[in-house]
This record gives structure tokens, sequence and C-alpha cells, in this order.
């Protein structure tokens, strides 16, 4: 049932709609795939949260593809959903989609990565952390640890996408402040553990114990990195510190065990802040462009504390 036919009916336009109407609602949303265990986190956040209001859920895979994330969205608005919740893959070459959701009447929430396009109205409001203050705490812990002096490699997100640009930049900004730290290689591992550890294969081999440290943009590549390290046969979180985002029970684990050294804390439970943005909008009310997630670093000498309550 479309939302506008919805409040007509129901001569709701001074009143807020109420838990009941929303139930009727059906909401569409386009997933990145499953690259990571932080991306699965945000999917199950997203359709439990849905199910718990009683919204009808369309939920889309794209299999890391923008134009399969294109396609799902003007199936959405086909079918008439009263909103979108869309993850994207990639920042740019959003406009002409968003324009026909926008053209429908359909309200877009974008969920963890942001976009960039020539009108912000486009989109109702983006629920996301602020990646280059992410990829900042990750430099800045590092540049603690080894007093200003390291060989780091770089292992990045995925071409194209906020989090993999942003990240690289706030890290860059930071260690670009001490001369004697230096990016020596710097490649995608695509988010994935597989591709993070193919890739520190190839610098290890190329730069073997001239490595000092690793960035990994987010922890399953770190996880994949450490597993190289160790059958190149050195001692990953001692002979090369490992620094990544995230802040998976995986990598909490992996610090425990004293294979990973930090890891900065980004938030994928971002179901009800989704489904309170779309309520704003069908009620009429304002919605901030962007709800910014806060973020912090979690050291390894507090994981063991810490990785009970982790919930992801
Ligand atoms: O957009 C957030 C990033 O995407 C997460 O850091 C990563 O794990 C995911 O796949």
């Amino acid at each position: 049932m479309k939302f506008r036919n919805l409040a007509t009916s129901l001569a709701l336009s001074a009143t807020l709609l109420s838990a009941q109407a929303f139930a009727e609602l059906t909401i569409g949303f386009s997933q990145i795939g499953a690259e990571s265990a932080w991306r699965s986190a945000e999917t199950e956040s997203i359709k439990s949260e849905a199910e718990k209001r009683g919204y009808t859920l369309k939920f889309s895979d794209a299999q890391q593809k923008q134009e399969n994330q294109i396609k799902a969205i003007r199936s959405f608005i086909a079918q008439g959903v009263d909103g979108i919740i869309l993850a994207p893959v990639v920042e740019t070459g959003w406009d002409r989609v968003l324009k026909e959701a926008k053209a429908a009447d359909i309200p877009v929430v974008l969920v963890d990565r942001g976009i960039k396009v020539k009108d912000n109205d486009l989109y109702l409001s983006k629920i996301a952390s602020d990646f280059v203050f992410e990829g900042k705490l990750a430099g800045a812990w590092l540049a603690q640890e080894t007093n200003g002096y390291a060989n780091i490699v770089e292992l990045q997100g995925g071409p194209g996408a906020a989090p993999a640009i942003d990240r690289k930049a706030g890290f860059g900004q930071m260690v670009e402040q001490f001369p004697g730290m230096e990016i020596t290689a710097s490649q995608t591992g695509e988010w994935t553990r597989t591709k993070g550890k193919e890739v520190m294969e190839a610098f290890l081999k190329a730069q073997g114990e001239e490595i000092d440290a690793v960035y990994a943009h987010n922890d399953d590549m770190a996880l994949g990195a450490i597993q190289a390290i160790k059958e190149f046969g050195l001692m990953p979180g001692k002979d090369i510190l490992v620094v990544s985002i995230d802040g998976v029970k995986a990598a909490f684990q992996a610090m425990v065990d004293g294979e990973l050294n930090a890891t900065v804390d980004c938030n994928p439970l971002l179901g009800p802040l989704a489904f309170d943005a779309l309520e704003m909008a069908f009620n009429g009310k304002d919605v901030d462009k962007w709800i910014v997630q806060k973020d912090k670093i979690n050291v390894q000498q507090d994981a063991a504390e810490m990785i009970d309550s982790r919930m992801f």
C-alpha cells in the first residue's frame, strides 16, 4: 500500500501515523552483498527490525554489483513500495535512479555508506559512521605505538566505495604528519578474508620482514592478512602490527589471541535508526541529513574484558 494513499485515506494529515498503520507498509532494502561479518550483521539488523515493527520487507542482495542495486530499486518502485533502504556499493552513479524514486514519492534512506549526487534532496538521510575519522583513529594509534616510525602496507576496501576512499584519506592525513611513517604498498582486498590473505601474501613476498604494520580497511581483510603472516613464518601482532576497522567479534577474538592489535568500531546495527528515519518522514517530520555513528578504537589490552559484550 502506498504511504501517501494510506495517509490520505486515514485523513491523518495533522495526526501522527500509528505503529499499526506502519505495519501495513512495505519497504525495499537493497543490500550490497555478504562480503564481511559486519555486513551480515547489518542485514540481520534491518531484517529483524522490519519484522519487529511489522513491515513487509523486500530484500535484494546485489552480489557487489551497482547494476543489480539499480535494478532492485527500479523493481521496488514498480512494486509501489513505501520506502527504500539502500546500502550503496559505490559512491557515484545514483542520480538517475534516485530521481525515479523521488518522482514516485518514495523516501530513500542510505545506510552505512554515502553517495555523491548533484542534488542531496534525492535521498532522505544517511545513517553512517565518519569513515575519515575512523582512518584517523587507526593512524593515530599506529603512530603512537611505533613512535612515528613504520613501513605500512594497506589493504583497501572495494574500489569506489565511500569507506574505502575515506578510510584511506583519514589514515593518510594522520601518517603524513610523521616523516618516519610510510605506506609502502596499498591494494584492494575487496573487503574479504580470502582476498585480504592473497594480497598480504604478495606484500610479504615483495617486502618480507621490512613490513612493520598492516592497516586493513576492515576486520575480515585483517584476519586474512593475519593468516598470511603466520604462514610466512612471522608473528602477527608482534613482528607485524595489525590494525583494522569494524570491531566484529572475530576481531576481538584475534586480539584476545594476541594476533590483532587494534580495531576501530563501526556500527552495523542500523535497523532501528533506518526505520525511525523512515517513520519520521512518513509523519512529515524533518530528518537529519547525516545521522552520524560515533566510533572509537578498541585495543588488544581491553579485548578479553570486552569480547562477551560484543553484539556482532
Ligand atoms: O560500509 C562498511 C564496510 O563495508 C565495512 O567496514 C565492511 O566490513 C563492509 O563490507
